[in-house]
């Protein structure tokens, strides 16, 4: 079967969200294609209706790509994440039907990396509650205690999930900080990428014990779900702040709020959620944690990027070429293509 069987002679291609206009200009050169110029978050039954037919989709990373979906839809060949997490897409069931998922990963990663330092940051210092302190018309005068954090400088830096981002966030606390650098991961770094960092493998356990700044940045799986909960975050110095820049679900929010509320851990900064874009209500309730609506990798640079990577993953392989980052790449040479 290949895809010239169709009516038109390109194949049909969904764009799931809202993209840059000239991603759909470009892939209009190669395929038939749907977008959502709308924006709208389609209900999945919506989704999947207007999936029918279509043999590759460019998807945000929302949407859920699982057995039940691919069953229905025996055309789809390439699933195409403009994101670098994937967790969206049941591999095993891509694997299982020989359909191709591909993601973006390193174009996102110093972006990203900025801004869970930033977040880091933000919340040792108190950042977002110091502004709404001000705006609301609280400073009236100068005291030896306001808004007092935590110094990020010299402190020892926390990371689980050493991958590029991880690897990003503590060059930055290494290099430009001055942190000392402790880390969790899989597996261990080599040697030879450690020690510019002066970074230490450490068990989790050491990780919780003795970070003062913990910046998690592991990937979203069944492994990680709730990695953080009540009794790792009492594991925690009460004095120690927690960024997530990873997934939602990787940190039980519910766990989170009472560790905060009870001065367990001192803050906490998320730009994910469990469930997002809903954030727990007790959460919201909460001085003593910066959210932040997932703009990770939001600069117009690094979207513009990580769209133009999903266009030639989705390109290269409905074209027959391999695609430049694939994540299931034993299911090449795809059927059709
Ligand atoms: C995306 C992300 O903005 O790449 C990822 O895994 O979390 C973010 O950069 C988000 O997934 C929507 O594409």
């Amino acid at each position: 079967m290949s895809a010239s069987s169709s009516t038109s002679s390109k194949p049909a291609v969904l764009i799931a969200r809202a993209v840059f206009p000239e991603v759909t200009r470009r892939l209009a050169g190669h395929f038939e294609v749907e977008s959502n110029h709308d924006d709208t978050v389609w209900p999945r039954e919506e989704f999947s209706r207007r999936l029918h037919g279509k043999a590759g989709l460019f998807s945000s990373g929302g949407e859920r790509i699982d057995a039940a979906l691919l069953d229905a839809h025996p055309a789809l060949r390439v699933v195409s994440n403009m994101s670098v997490g994937y967790n969206n897409i049941d591999i095993e069931a891509c694997n299982a039907r020989g359909v191709l998922a591909t993601n973006a990963p390193g174009v996102l990663t110093e972006t990203t990396a900025d801004l869970g330092f930033a977040l880091m940051m933000a919340t040792a210092r108190r950042m977002a509650e110091a502004e709404r302190y001000l705006r609301s018309g609280q400073w009236t005068k100068w005291s030896f205690d306001l808004l007092t954090g935590s110094d990020v400088h010299g402190a020892t830096l926390g990371i689980l999930g050493m991958g590029r981002i991880g690897q990003a966030i503590a060059r930055r606390g290494a290099l430009g900080f001055g942190m000392r650098v402790i880390y969790h991961n899989r597996s261990r770094l080599p040697a030879a990428d450690e020690a510019p960092l002066g970074a230490r493998y450490v068990s989790k356990q050491a990780l919780l014990r003795d970070s003062d700044h913990l910046v998690l940045v592991v990937p979203y799986s069944a492994a990680s779900h709730h990695a953080i909960g009540a009794a790792e975050l009492a594991q925690m110095k009460p004095t120690a702040t927690l960024t997530n820049v990873a997934r939602g679900g990787i940190v039980d929010d519910a766990a989170l709020a009472v560790a905060l509320r009870e001065g367990r851990i001192a803050a906490a900064g998320l730009d994910v959620f469990e469930g997002e874009p809903q954030v727990h209500s007790a959460l919201l309730a909460l001085p003593n944690v910066v959210l932040l609506p997932h703009i990770g990798s939001a600069t117009e640079v690094t979207r513009r990027a990580m769209c133009g990577l999903a266009c030639d993953n989705l390109i290269a392989a409905l074209g027959g070429a391999a695609p430049p980052t694939p994540i299931n790449p034993q299911v090449l040479p795809l059927r059709g293509a």
